[in-house]
């Protein structure tokens, strides 16, 4: 029998989402570059399902059933342009290319219409949940053509988290939209982490306390309105010990975070669509920070001024933190979906932010409780205008905004960074203004340039003569 699926590029996501598929009874085709990796795969594996090995393309795309639906899992970049390529040459129209990779939404605009061109549908999927995930179930968001989601989407469902019987899988829209949610989804996880980080490093610095008690309070954290993968984790890796000096491992691991670059892709694409994604941008900037280490070194003996005291009461201070935690990461998911929004509406792509939340509750790195709410907050009312409106939000964020402030003003007075929390305070602060400054900024803007600017009284665009008498004229 032809395979249902084929499965190309073989390293640990390619392995785990293959077997997913073999553990899900489809029969699926396996190809690798190099074919030592196929074969690791079926010698560890191959018991747990109906494998085809292949070594060639030609092999692979023989041994496919019609439609052929080939998945792609590469490095990103010119290795996916490169393995699209060779299978399009060997395809037949309304097969189907579905690029798993954290492909830049684009590129795979670019791929989608090239392909589209040859009568063969694409599909740039964002897949999230780790190798974990990848096996026993991920969150999928697919784009491309809806048509491809009718032979595709029931294989995709099978493989993905359920939740409440629900998969963690649909179809997003066209073209880029799956690799652009997927790409915001990842901003968000940067923000996350940022926030959890910060909330770490308040206990740390400002309350003193050990890095295991402080995971004692991020599992205590798990079980509220703060329920997440990432809270999980947390409080294992700052309960774990290190093996060989008996410390906390976080206190071996160089403070010098990695990114591979969907958190600053995310960044950029808020900057071209005009959203202020300020907790995702914080948070690509304090990754950049830290891995600063020259200027870091050379910096460190700046004076930070005369330190404020610490709050007294330990287990008080812990809630105000958990409370700005809160406030702040609704913030950053709030600025998250207003980034959906505004590509959706540049690209057309008509994204239902509802179904997104419904699809991130499971499987995904930043699956959580909280995404429940967000499903009900877009299911109450689709044209939200910001989350932070729906009332289930606001009323989490207004009675934690006291708690809110105190942790951001202590943070500041004690000299301990909180770029993600203090920049979502001023998000927060700025958004409910009745009066910005941006009216000075426009009236110097006009003095320098003449750039106009508009009256709150009456309509029209005016200039006032600086450099002559002063006098306002309409333009
Ligand atoms: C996921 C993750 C995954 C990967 C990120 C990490 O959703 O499963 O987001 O895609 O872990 O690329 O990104 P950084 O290396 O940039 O932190």
């Amino acid at each position: 029998a032809k395979a249902q699926i084929g499965v190309t590029g073989l390293a640990v996501m390619g392995s785990n989402i293959a077997r997913n598929f073999a553990r899900h009874g489809y029969t699926v085709a396996l190809h690798n570059r190099s074919v030592a990796k196929t074969d690791a795969l079926l010698a560890d594996h191959g018991d747990e399902g109906s494998f085809v090995r292949t070594e060639t393309i030609a092999e692979f795309i023989d041994a496919l059933e019609r439609p052929r639906r080939v998945l792609i899992m590469v490095k990103a970049g010119d290795a996916t342009d490169a393995v699209i390529n060779e299978l399009a040459d060997a395809m037949e129209p309304g097969d189907i290319i579905i690029d798993g990779g954290n492909s830049l939404y684009t590129d795979t605009i670019r791929r989608e219409k090239a392909m589209a061109e040859r009568n063969l549908h694409f599909v740039g999927a964002g897949i999230s949940g780790g190798e974990e995930g990848a096996l026993n179930g991920p969150s999928i968001m697919p784009g491309g053509p809806a048509k491809s989601y009718e032979s595709l989407g029931p294989l995709l469902e099978s493989i993905s988290a359920k939740v409440d019987g629900t998969p963690c899988c649909t179809h997003i829209g066209p073209d880029g939209s799956g690799h652009f949610v997927k790409m915001v989804h990842n901003g968000i996880e940067y923000a996350d982490m940022q926030l959890i980080g910060e909330a770490y490093d308040l206990m740390r610095r400002v309350l003193d306390l050990p890095a295991a008690e402080i995971g004692e309070v991020f599992a205590g954290w798990n079980t509220g309105d703060l329920e997440s993968y990432l809270v999980e984790i947390t409080a294992q890796v700052l309960a774990q010990v290190d093996a060989e000096t008996g410390k906390p491992l976080v206190d071996v691991v160089v403070d010098a975070a990695g990114q591979k670059g969907t958190g600053r892709w995310t960044v950029k694409s808020a900057l071209d669509l005009g959203i202020p994604v300020t907790g995702i941008a914080e948070a690509v900037f304090a990754r950049a920070l830290s891995s600063s280490t020259e200027q870091r070194v050379a910096a460190r003996g700046l004076a930070g001024g005369t330190p404020g005291t610490a709050p007294a009461d330990k287990a008080t201070f812990i809630d105000d933190i958990r409370a700005a935690l809160y406030a702040s990461k609704v913030v950053a998911y709030a600025q998250g979906f207003d980034q959906i929004a505004a590509g959706s509406a540049e690209y057309g792509w008509d994204v239902d932010p509802g179904s997104l939340a419904t699809i991130w509750r499971g499987g995904c790195i930043i699956r959580a409780q909280f995404l429940n709410r967000i499903r009900e907050a877009y299911a109450e009312n689709p044209k939200l205008p910001s989350l932070l409106l729906d009332p289930y939000f606001r009323e989490a964020v207004e009675s934690g905004v006291d708690s809110w402030r105190r942790v951001v003003a202590t943070a500041t007075t004690m000299g301990v960074p909180v770029p993600a929390f203090a920049s979502s305070l001023s998000y927060y602060d700025g958004l409910r203004s009745d009066r910005l400054p941006a009216a000075l900024t426009q009236g110097l803007r006009d003095y320098f340039g003449a750039h106009t600017y508009q009256r709150v009284d009456k309509p029209g665009t005016f200039h006032t003569l600086w450099s002559g008498d002063r006098t306002e004229v309409e333009q």
